[in-house]
């Protein structure tokens, strides 16, 4: 596919998103950056880290012929695609923050090492961004509780080997989700984000839009990729959005 790298941007998804928008860039295109000034988070955050010390790409994506009701399960397929690729190229193991922080573990505890942001680009298109720390110091953090591959013991923090594993586990786990009209079932992908998600099992509070938050124990993923929580109430609380905080 066509990979584009820049040495600096400001946001390779605002840049991404509007090159699709202006019809200049197709299906698959990805867009990297050796430096981000500007890089955005879920819930407006930022992201950022020095030049070189990550990957910060986004990528292009058309689920044509998926119902757009599914094409939330895209940032948690990308998810799942990371974590085989950082376990594939860097040997890290990596598991999944619902909806889609990547946790390391250093030293007993967990710290985000990846992030993604899908933004949907038009009517047709989704721009997935992937932000990965590779060879990031611990003084280089740019926020607690962030950590990085190095830090968690990488077999290797070649950026070019690592990018490429990923894209390879993108472009394979997105061509068997269309495949089978984005089902999340068929596809295996909802069994996977299970089997690699830590947020499952765990007693969260969960944060939502608008200052309210609901704690709970997180028990499942439903059909449309929303965390379950059992509350003290003896409800069923599904979550489709917002920040959870893993309480132990
Ligand atoms: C998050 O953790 O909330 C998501 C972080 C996503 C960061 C990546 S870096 C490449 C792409 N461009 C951006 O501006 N953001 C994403």
């Amino acid at each position: 596919s066509d990979v584009r790298v820049v040495a600096r941007t400001g946001s390779t998804n605002s840049d991404l998103v509007a090159l699709a928008a202006e019809g200049k860039a197709a299906e698959g295109t990805v867009l990297i950056a050796e430096e981000q000034d500007a890089g955005r988070g879920r819930l407006d955050r930022r992201w950022t880290a020095p030049a070189r010390s990550g990957l910060f790409f986004s990528v292009l994506l058309k689920p044509t012929g998926v119902p757009v009701e599914r094409w939330g399960w895209l940032p948690l397929l990308a998810g799942v695609a990371m974590a085989t690729g950082l376990s594939r190229s860097a040997g890290v193991d990596t598991a999944l923050k619902w909806p889609n922080d990547l946790l390391v573990t250093v030293e007993g505890a967990e710290r985000k090492v990846g992030g993604i942001l899908a933004e949907r680009a038009g009517d047709d298109a989704v721009v997935v961004g992937i932000g990965i720390n590779v060879t990031l110091r611990a003084d280089e953090l740019p926020v607690p509780g962030a950590g990085s591959l190095a830090l968690a013991g990488a077999a290797t923090t070649d950026r070019d080997t690592i990018l490429r594993t990923v894209l390879r586990s993108l472009e394979q786990w997105f061509e068997k989700w269309r495949s089978v009209g984005g089902d999340p079932a068929a596809s295996g992908l909802q069994d996977t984000y299970a089997a690699g998600c830590a947020t499952l099992g765990r007693e969260v509070r969960a944060e939502l839009p608008g200052n309210t938050s609901i704690t709970g124990e997180a028990v499942a993923l439903d059909g449309d990729g929303r965390l379950v929580l059992a509350t003290a109430e003896g409800v069923q609380q599904p979550v489709g959005a917002g920040d959870i905080v893993h309480l132990r």
